[in-house]
């Protein structure tokens, strides 16, 4: 093990303590001059760590850093994560560096994450607001062997996965809002985006994309993220570690991935259907240029959405933003008065 790891490894032990540079010193048996250069990385590697004269050093509880060693100790995965994980303090798009990296031959599972993303990406052309310290960025690689048409499963099972670590992490009454944002209280918790490259008959790779509001209390936020996002900690008042959950993530999207390449599909979009509980309520949905409103009879094992408008005839629509009706009146009420 080297220095630094054991710097951590005694700091962790000793988390929400002071411990002094002397008794650092004597136990790791290294100078204090080279316990100083130590703490130093690792505050590069965002690990809170503060020090003081006569106190020596102090690794905060809150401290919760994302490394790649820290998601590899204590990940229960056979494939995702095992052997590529790319840690970036910062970049444009952890699904535009995971392209880059899929075009040169990266292997399946290959996890790229960001502390911040510049220039985030989200559906539909949106950005993804994406400031350091209280969110989850990441993009895995897929290489499904698949017909492209069937690619809208991968999407529709990363939902589930998502919602269902999220269920077993925290106690949260959320929601999934189709086609794959997740919602509490109806404001958004994260969002999917889903990448593909792919020839007329097989896929070459996806790109999973997720963004997660973990910690994040959005105090310099623009207004419209203030006003219709939510993070973990608003919704329960605690923090969760990142790590944490990105390990649960992964370990449950292999589960589910295992199943879905045994066409074991049913199942996971039954669970889609129960955590949308979409199926029999009137909406609308914007389409680029369009507006459709009427009942949901189902969303289909692709991901269509299947509309009964009031003349009685059904629309299959396959990508817009919904919203129920009974926020589309409240809002024209809203309005009018
Ligand atoms: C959406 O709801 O519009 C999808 C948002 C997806 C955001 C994530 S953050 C990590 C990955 N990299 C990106 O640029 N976008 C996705």
């Amino acid at each position: 093990m080297s220095t630094k790891d054991q710097l951590l490894l005694y700091l962790k032990e000793n988390q929400g303590n002071w411990v002094s540079g002397e008794l650092i010193s004597n136990n790791l048996s290294v100078s204090r001059s080279a316990i100083w250069k130590h703490i130093h990385k690792l505050k590069e590697e965002g690990y809170t760590i503060e020090s003081a004269p006569k106190k020596g050093y102090f690794l905060s509880k809150a401290s919760d850093p994302i490394t790649a060693d820290e998601i590899r100790e204590g990940l229960c995965t056979k494939v995702f994560g095992r052997k590529n994980i790319i840690c970036l303090k910062e970049t444009d798009s952890t699904n535009t560096r995971a392209k880059e990296l899929a075009a040169q031959g990266a292997p399946e599972g290959t996890l790229v994450i960001a502390e911040k993303q510049t220039k985030g990406r989200g559906r539909r052309g949106r950005n993804w607001f994406s400031p350091p310290g209280g969110g989850i960025y990441f993009s895995l690689i897929l290489r499904p062997a698949m017909p492209p048409g069937e690619t809208p499963r991968i999407t529709l099972m990363t939902a589930v996965v998502l919602a269902e670590t999220l269920i077993s992490l925290v106690k949260l009454n959320l929601r999934i809002k189709w086609p794959n944002d997740i919602l509490v209280n109806r404001k958004k918790l994260a969002g999917i985006l889903t990448e593909i490259s792919a020839d007329m008959d097989a896929v070459n790779y996806i790109i999973v994309g997720l963004g997660l509001n973990v910690n994040n209390l959005f105090e310099n936020s623009p207004q419209d993220i203030k006003k219709n996002a939510t993070s973990i900690l608003i919704e329960t008042g605690n923090r969760v570690p990142r790590i944490k959950f990105i390990q649960n993530y992964l370990k449950l999207y292999e589960q589910y991935y295992d199943m879905f390449k045994k066409n074991d599909f049913e199942p996971i979009m039954n669970r889609w259907r129960e955590l949308a509980d979409i199926i029999g309520k009137q909406i609308r949905v914007d389409v680029i240029g369009k507006t459709h409103i009427g009942e949901v009879m189902d969303v289909d094992n692709d991901g269509v959405l299947i509309l009964k408008d009031d003349q009685g005839r059904l629309q299959r629509i396959f990508s817009g933003d919904v919203t129920l009706a009974r926020q589309v009146s409240a809002r024209s009420l809203k309005k009018g008065g």
